[in-house]
């Protein structure tokens, strides 16, 4: 569904709202500072290894890489090893890529295709959906009941053409999990955008640090004064929050600017023709929980997602969707030379990683005062903290839940205040 006649002028509306305001909106809480010791702490990072990323939706692949039934790729990204299979009925599925023997990996290559997953080790064989087949020299095993040592399942729901996973299995279908995202991303036609792109980065900070560029415009002007700030009228940004921890940025484009001056694609490629007037004249951009940076142009959908390798270490990952390019076209956002460098803007926000990393590592690194323009973070952070579950969290590394439910998408105290 494209945005209404309606929506698109509340949407207007709230930008000369946030342009015009001279203080935080009426009501809007005061943000307690967030505790160092959520970039820092052994046991925060281990809360979120155990939990947040043990419950949450991860991008984990692209339809396009798992072309026919067969197909396969082999994804460790989020810490545990998962194989993703295209069945013989066309539906993709994951699973630990960890053999019911002796545990070995099932499949090795990063991109496959067979008619069966064999295990290296010994030759045990699994269907594509799992099941145990075969399995060597089977007359010297006890009472083994092929029925109960398929590959251990991991859920896969597709988005269009992404793929996530969860390795949760009580947790809400992914289409649950997105809420109202899912209707509005409709016009962006996510089952028709292929991939042209895909790379990974490593960084040395903190993988918050590295997302957290990514989640407001306040650093804009800072690090960005000459690729990003043009191109951005940041007083009239809004934020929008949703329930689950996603967020949602929309920063109109000064007038006389364009998306192309912006964005390095090449004018000749396809555009998606169903993506409505807001995407087509502003920055939009959503933080999907926990780790996924979704900006959306009629041209490209770039993804940034954001891996923790270690409390103090990441990895970026820069993806580009399109619709169907031409030859020589390809578009691929966020890399110079396919793959082997980031762009310019990318560059700007992750080169001061390493040494945000070591400064937050001192003792002079007490917390995190967040203004109303990011209150996105403190948002994403309240959601961490319910995905852990607040009870586990020692309590001074946890965040107030002040941001309430008033807060949240549809619901938007701002919307009263628009004609005072
Ligand atoms: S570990 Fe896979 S067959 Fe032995
Ligand atoms: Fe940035």
């Amino acid at each position: 569904m494209p945005m209404t006649a309606e929506e698109i002028r509340t949407l207007r509306a709230l930008m000369e709202y946030e342009a015009a305001r001279t203080a935080p909106p009426r009501g809007f809480p005061a943000l307690p500072d967030i505790p160092a010791g959520r970039y820092t702490d052994p046991r925060f990072f281990q809360l979120e290894m155990a939990h947040l990323w043990r419950k949450s939706w991860l991008l984990a692949a692209h339809s396009d890489e798992l072309p026919a039934p067969g197909s396969y790729m082999t994804w460790d990204l989020a810490g545990e090893p998962v194989v993703l299979v295209r069945g013989e009925d066309a539906v993709v599925r994951a699973f630990f890529n960890t053999c019911r023997h002796r545990g070995a990996p099932v499949a090795m290559a990063a991109h496959g295709s067979g008619r069966r997953l064999t295990c290296p080790y010994h030759g045990w064989s699994y269907a594509l959906d799992g099941r145990l087949l075969g399995v060597r020299d089977a007359q010297d095993f006890t009472d083994l009941d092929y029925s109960t040592r398929g590959l251990v399942p991991v859920r896969c729901e597709a988005f269009g053409n992404l793929l996530f996973v969860n390795f949760d299995q009580h947790a809400p279908s992914l289409l649950e999990w997105l809420g109202p995202i899912a209707a509005e991303w409709e016009e962006f036609q996510f089952d028709q955008c292929r991939l042209a792109a895909r790379h990974v980065f490593d960084l040395e900070c903190n993988w918050k640090i590295a997302m957290e560029a990514n989640t407001e415009v306040y650093h804009v002007r800072s690090i960005h004064p000459t690729t990003v700030a043009p191109a951005l009228d940041d007083p009239r940004n809004v934020n929008t929050l949703y329930a689950n921890g996603h967020g949602r940025m929309v920063a109109p484009t000064p007038a006389g600017m364009a998306t192309l001056d912006i964005m390095p694609v090449d004018p000749r490629i396809a555009q998606v023709d169903t993506v409505g007037e807001i995407a087509r004249s502003c920055t939009q951009s959503y933080g999907i929980f926990p780790n996924l940076v979704a900006p959306l142009s009629q041209y490209v959908i770039p993804p940034l997602v954001f891996w923790p390798n270690g409390i103090n270490r990441c990895r970026l990952e820069t993806w580009t969707l399109a619709p169907p390019w031409q030859e020589g076209l390809r578009p691929d956002l966020w890399t110079e030379n396919d793959g082997q460098k980031l762009c310019a803007v990318l560059l700007e926000d992750t080169e001061f990683g390493a040494r945000i990393q070591k400064s937050m590592e001192s003792r002079g690194f007490t917390g995190v005062p967040l203004s109303y323009q990011e209150s996105r973070i403190y948002h994403w952070n309240q959601g961490a903290d319910r995905i852990i579950g607040i009870d586990n969290i020692p309590p001074e590394l946890r965040v107030a839940q002040v941001i309430g439910e008033e807060w949240m998408y549809p619901n938007d105290p701002r919307l009263e205040q628009l004609h005072d």
